[in-house]
């Protein structure tokens, strides 16, 4: 895996914005993230489209998660996330872009249908950030690395972070999400995770120079043979070197 240690959140989604430019042509298949982490390479590529005229008219996006149970006009789903900041700003028709869905009765088996999907439009860019415990999407520490699109319970430090964007009530946070899972992931052909500020500076470490082990799926990323961590002086604090 390769390392950008940038000054501050501005300039790493500067980076984030850079890997991702040469993947903006037609018949790209793109991966996406929530969280705030990618909202400034989101912002770029608004900005990119406006100004430049870049069209996504014929590029695919597959998100990587969603929270079960939130209705799909909650401001906290991840589908109203991405057409807030990113899908309503740009000329992206809505049949290519693809949030699992947390809704419905069977949710495996939309889960493996969701799996099918990416299998049959391989993600050639996939966009990360990365949990204060090391997760990656909502692959809780434990994930089996061999795992695919499935339903997961959400772990305490992952309610707790996230409950910033639900008044600050952990109850108000959903307790389960589908998520892809690790595998889908790993066939992404380049990875690229930005990760800023101190409160990731210890999965970050973990990350890039700890063991490879399940208890930070995020380690699996130095077996990828084309990922790109981009982070910030903070999040880097921890780093050997
Ligand atoms: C959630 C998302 C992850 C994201 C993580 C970090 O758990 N499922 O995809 O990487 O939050 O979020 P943030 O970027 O807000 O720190």
């Amino acid at each position: 895996m390769k390392v950008i240690i940038t000054k501050d959140y501005e300039e790493a989604s500067d980076k984030m914005f850079e890997e991702m430019k040469e993947f903006l042509v037609p018949g790209k298949v793109l991966g996406l993230a929530t969280g705030s982490s990618p909202l400034g390479l989101y912002a770029r590529m608004v900005k990119d489209h406006k100004e430049n005229g870049t069209s996504y008219k014929d590029i695919k996006t597959f998100n990587l998660d969603e929270y079960v149970g939130l209705p799909l006009t909650h401001p906290e789903s991840y589908y109203a996330f991405m057409h807030t900041n990113l899908f309503d700003q740009i000329d992206i028709p809505e049949e290519n872009t693809h949030v699992p869905s947390g809704l419905g009765e069977d949710l495996e088996g939309q889960a493996a249908h969701y799996e099918e999907m990416i299998r049959e439009n391989p993600i050639d860019i996939q966009v990360l950030g990365i949990g204060s415990d090391g997760h990656i999407a909502f692959n809780e520490p434990g994930t089996d690395f061999n795992s695919l699109t499935h339903v997961t319970d959400l772990l305490e430090p992952t309610i707790r972070d996230n409950a910033r964007f639900f008044d600050f009530d952990m109850d108000k946070v959903p307790h389960q999400a589908v998520t892809q899972g690790i595998a889908t992931i790993l066939r992404a052909k380049k990875i690229i995770l930005i990760g800023t500020g101190e409160n990731k500076a210890k999965a970050v470490k973990a990350m890039v120079e700890g063991p490879i082990t399940e208890e930070c799926p995020a380690s699996i990323l130095q077996k990828h043979d084309n990922t790109v961590i981009v982070v910030d002086e903070a999040a880097a604090s921890l780093l050997s070197k």
